[in-house]
């Protein structure tokens, strides 16, 4: 991709803006949109154009981005402009479930637009810088079209042709990230009344937990072997978490995500799989038990 690309970017939230900020400095001219007007003051200063309307930002752009709140605003705002898109990539960033990734796939695939989903596995300050990535799935060759510019945001990383793969990556990495920062509250309300700081913990628990993500691979293996019984495994009855749920009412603290994890360990255990591996918890998330 030589010659610049045009670039609109409809949806100037915190998130809309950075995206938008971080293509400025490129040589791609870049048109911004926003529902509310007055959002774009910073990026205009910078070198963007404001559209009057989603249409007419559209009109003039060959890569549209869409990052608005969620699955419903997009078909709000793409679904009056369905016809002047036609011919054109829209990559859409806005979080929705992957049945919703994919119902938007199909609908672009109808009316002749080729589509990207975007999972931004990023916050706004983060966009454009180390550390920032976006996970993408559907049109394999919009996104090698248009690589160079999804760059600027990041790391893109690339799933498949199936529209839903990103949002199903993003979701289920943001369900390891929320039961971790759980994890680490639980252990903060803890040591609070030891007269603990949460932010002392914080720093005591962020090296303990990063060396255990080490275990990960091990637990991945297991679990893909489908044999729980394979020796050098933590076995589940070790693995009982009771002494926890103790100290958390012995010093008058909730358990909750203690309590969530036991509760796994034990459908298991009361199940006779008591010396097995800890990872066979796995078993009871994926049937639902
Ligand atoms: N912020 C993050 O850290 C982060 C991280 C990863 C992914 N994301 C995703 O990025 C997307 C945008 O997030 P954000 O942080 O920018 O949110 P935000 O600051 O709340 O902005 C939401 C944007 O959506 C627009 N919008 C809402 N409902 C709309 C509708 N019915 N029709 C048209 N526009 C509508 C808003 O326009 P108005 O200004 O007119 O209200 C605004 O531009 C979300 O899907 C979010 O999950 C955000």
């Amino acid at each position: 991709m030589n010659a610049p690309t045009a670039v609109s970017l409809l949806g100037l939230g915190e998130m809309g803006r950075a995206l938008a900020g971080a293509l400025l400095p490129g040589d791609h001219p870049v048109t911004v949109w926003n529902r509310t007007p007055g959002k774009a003051a910073d990026l205009l200063s910078r070198g963007a154009v404001e559209a009057e309307s989603a249409a007419s930002a559209v009109d003039t752009a060959e890569l549209i981005v869409v990052c608005l709140f969620d699955h419903a605003s997009v078909h709000e705002i793409l679904d009056p402009i369905v016809d002047r898109l036609r011919s054109r990539t829209v990559v859409n960033l806005t979080t929705t479930s992957p049945e919703q990734a994919r119902e938007l796939g199909r609908w672009a695939e109808t009316a002749g637009i080729d589509y990207l989903d975007g999972g931004i596995m990023a916050v706004p300050s983060m966009i454009g810088n180390p550390g920032s990535e976006i996970l993408y799935s559907g049109d394999e060759s919009a996104f090698e079209r248009f690589r160079p510019i999804l760059d600027c945001w990041g790391t893109s990383s690339y799933f498949g042709e199936d529209a839903g793969l990103a949002s199903l990556y993003d979701l289920a990495l943001l369900a390891g990230m929320y039961v971790m920062f759980a994890g680490y509250m639980q252990g903060a309300a803890l040591v609070a009344t030891a007269g603990v700081s949460a932010a002392d913990f914080a720093g005591r628990a962020a090296p303990w937990i990063a060396a255990m993500t080490g275990g990960l691979e091990e637990y991945g293996r297991v679990i893909d072997g489908g044999d729980y019984t394979v020796p050098g495994q933590q076995s589940l009855d070790f693995s009982d978490l009771s002494k926890m749920l103790e100290a958390a009412e012995e010093v008058g603290v909730g358990s909750r995500p203690i309590a969530m994890v036991q509760e796994l360990i034990s459908a298991q255990r009361e199940a006779g799989h008591g010396p097995e591996a800890f990872a066979r918890i796995y078993e009871s998330v994926r049937r639902r038990d």
